[in-house]
């Protein structure tokens, strides 16, 4: 008889990364309370979309759970590009906001450009800043290892769990599946400050497969469930899948999870299931995956929170710092 032995990805736990990153901040801003200094995070969010309330409703509550402070700004959706610039002046100008996140998308008549650019850079935490833009590529100094950098928090987090797991990447050859300005180019600098051959493919990319055949550590960020398919990987890689998709057909859920009862049931009563960019079958393929959901997803928010509290202490903790000393001289 004939064994086939299954290869036994290793999972790269999202959620426990991610509480570690928030312990460390929380250790960080603690200290940072002790000269005086609370972390704050204002976050704007224009109108009403569901998907970005929850996800704003998240980032408030996990400021207050690691000793951060933040107000959230909720101008409806009539405002225009000019009152929301006067509203981005208000909190560049407030010493005590160290963070401002305007969420995304925005309504189709603001200039989501010029208030991105609006941000001062020191407050930029999203990383969206023409002048954070280029610090990322200007120099691996620059990096979050060096704890300096307001890298945007979906690649950062990538790099974090990498990083964390102890995966190679210098020398590997990684490739990007996605071009956005939040994730694909972002990581794909990122990938390259850590000396990783990086090729990044995108829509207009002629056989995509060629590439991704090659990847030692495959990023899929293109929004478009189970994209990557088992013959699109090499055995043994590391798969870091971005793509949260809501799956609403039953048919194609049986297609992605064939026998997988636990699915059956969750989609049987919610009505949809999430899928990520990578089909579940590749995953057994992989060295080692990150989950749908559990894992870059979880890693967002918390990067967030570092980036708060590396704003706070690049703006604010010299001024600390100066003060602490004086003070133990006098
Ligand atoms: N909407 C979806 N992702 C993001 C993000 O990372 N930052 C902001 N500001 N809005 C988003």
């Amino acid at each position: 008889m004939v064994v086939k032995m299954k290869r036994t990805a290793r999972i790269l736990n999202g959620i426990e990364i991610a509480a570690q990153i928030k312990a460390e901040v929380a250790e960080e801003a603690k200290a940072l309370a002790a000269s005086g200094i609370t972390p704050g995070l204002a976050v704007v969010l224009v109108g009403h979309v569901a998907a970005s309330e929850i996800y704003v409703r998240s980032k408030v509550k996990t400021c207050a759970e690691l000793g951060l402070w933040s107000e959230m700004l909720t101008p409806p959706e009539s405002i225009t590009t000019e009152e929301l610039l006067e509203l981005i002046a208000g909190l560049n100008a407030r010493d005590e906001v160290d963070g401002i996140l305007i969420q995304l998308p925005l309504p189709a008549h603001v200039d989501t450009r010029r208030l991105l650019e609006a941000v001062s850079p020191e407050k930029d935490v999203d990383g969206f800043h023409p002048i954070n833009v280029g610090r990322l590529q200007s120099s691996a100094s620059h990096g979050i290892e060096a704890g300096k950098a307001l890298a945007p928090c979906t690649p950062a987090g990538i790099i974090e769990i990498l990083r964390r797991s102890g995966i190679a990447v210098a020398g590997q050859h990684a490739v990007v599946l996605g071009r956005s300005e939040i994730v694909g180019k972002p990581a794909a600098m990122m990938l390259l400050n850590a000396s990783a051959t990086v090729t990044v493919c995108h829509s207009k990319t002629v056989d995509i497969g060629r590439y991704t055949r090659d990847a030692d550590i495959l990023v899929a960020a293109i929004g478009r469930p189970g994209f990557v398919t088992v013959e699109m990987v090499k055995p043994g890689a590391t798969l870091i899948d971005v793509g949260i998709n809501r799956v609403t057909d039953a048919a194609e859920v049986a297609r992605f999870f064939p026998g997988d009862a636990a699915r059956a049931a969750q989609f049987a009563q919610r009505g949809s299931t999430l899928v990520g960019d990578i089909h579940p079958a590749a995953f057994e393929l992989a060295g080692a995956y990150t989950p749908v959901p559990g894992g870059v997803g979880a890693l967002t928010i918390a990067m967030l929170m570092k980036n708060t509290v590396t704003a706070a202490k690049a703006r604010r903790g010299a001024a600390a710092r100066d003060s602490e000393v004086a003070a133990a001289k006098a």
